[in-house]
């Protein structure tokens, strides 16, 4: 199975060139644009999205472009530079903002929720709103957007809902995971394989497969930091070249292996405990308190996460749902 995976043509997909080469939807090419202003823009868009290191963080040559504090690009976990259902799709987005989120407890513009990621999944420094790449990141949403009816969430946003497990994620049975499973790319250390720097100037990316902790990764106030969003993201599609419809790890493993990885170090989000100013409305697997309820933070963390549903049905909070 793991052969499968690892086969030559999956590992040549990240550098073939395209990252169009395998689109599960009909999403339109920025390449099929002229050479005129807004073309121009949306390619920008995209380069941002697939080279972020090196356009806006630590390998720009210009300090003052030095935004997101990771070695990440956005198209880490945006798999396919936003473009793959139940990958985190950034197409689709454009008529779904500004829309009520719950870690402000308020309506969130799109610009505000890339500078949430700017933030805290690339650690780093919001972007300017009025400034020339936020205007290219959301050109280039738009654009990937095409055709998508205004207020309405695609098929296929976020990741696709996975089964919580009755027992607690277990972080020493998802260590041996991770060893079988995602060391091979992620490495042992889970700091990923970071590209020579002749490769880097080549492609606008640090690494060739991204590190999962550590200082150049997401810090804890990030979304793929609670183990039911990681578990989502990881079932549908790790190991990478994996899509939702055939998923190559089972349930069990997905919430061991994220419960793992959650628990590694990581940047710290300073003023986390302001996020979710209603508390009923946090996710029941936000790795950091204040909580509602009875639960120990390691409820939260790990699981069992069912008991923690159905309190907050019962006492008529939103969390309830797993996202
Ligand atoms: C470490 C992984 C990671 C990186 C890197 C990352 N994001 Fe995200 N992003 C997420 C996750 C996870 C979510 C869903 C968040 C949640 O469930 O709270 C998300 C959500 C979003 C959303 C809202 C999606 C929706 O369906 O509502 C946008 C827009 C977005 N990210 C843009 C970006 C941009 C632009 C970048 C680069 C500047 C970026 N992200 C980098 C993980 C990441
Ligand atoms: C075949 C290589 C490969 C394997 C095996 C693999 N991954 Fe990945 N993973 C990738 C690549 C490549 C990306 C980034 C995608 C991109 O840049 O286009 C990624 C991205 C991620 C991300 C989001 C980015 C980040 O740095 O956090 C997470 C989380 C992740 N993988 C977890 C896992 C887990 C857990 C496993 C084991 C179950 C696993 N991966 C197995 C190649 C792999």
């Amino acid at each position: 199975m793991l052969k499968r995976v690892l086969s030559a043509a999956v590992m040549s997909l990240l550098f073939a060139g395209s990252v169009y080469a395998q689109p599960a939807w009909t999403v339109p090419d920025p390449n099929t644009l002229p050479d005129d202003a807004f073309g121009r823009t949306v390619r920008y868009g995209r380069d941002l999205v697939l080279k972020s290191s090196s356009l806006i963080g630590p390998d720009a040559p210009d300090p003052a472009m030095r935004f997101s504090g990771s070695g990440l690009e956005c198209q880490s976990c945006h798999l396919g530079g936003g473009t793959q259902r139940f990958a985190l799709p950034l197409a689709g987005l454009w008529g779904v903002f500004p829309t009520y989120l719950a870690r402000e407890n308020d309506v969130q513009t799109l610009e505000g929720r890339i500078n949430g990621c700017m933030q805290r999944s690339l650690n780093g420094k919001p972007l300017p709103v009025d400034g020339k790449e936020m205007k290219s990141i959301l050109t280039y949403i738009r654009f990937i957007s095409a055709g998508e009816p205004v207020g309405q969430s695609l098929d296929g946003r976020g990741t696709p809902p996975l089964p919580l497990p009755d027992r607690a994620a277990d972080p020493v049975r998802g260590k041996a995971v991770f060893a079988q499973i995602c060391s091979a790319c992620h490495g042992a250390d889970g700091q990923g394989l970071r590209l020579t720097s002749e490769e880097a100037k080549d492609t606008g990316r640090r690494y060739r497969y991204p590190p999962l902790w550590g200082p150049d990764s997401f810090n804890d106030g990030a979304g793929m930091n609670r183990a039911i969003t990681m578990a989502r993201f990881v079932h549908a599609n790790m190991p990478f070249g994996t899509t939702f419809e055939a998923p190559v790890v089972s349930d069990a493993d997905a919430f061991d292996v994220a419960a793992f990885v959650v628990s590694q170090p990581r940047p710290h989000q300073a003023g986390l405990d302001a996020d979710f100013p209603d508390r009923s409305r946090k996710p029941i697997d936000a790795g950091f308190g204040p909580f509602v309820g009875p639960f120990p933070a390691t409820q939260h963390r790990f699981g069992p996460w069912k008991p923690i549903q159905a309190w907050v049905k019962s006492n008529n909070g939103a969390s309830g749902k797993a996202d």
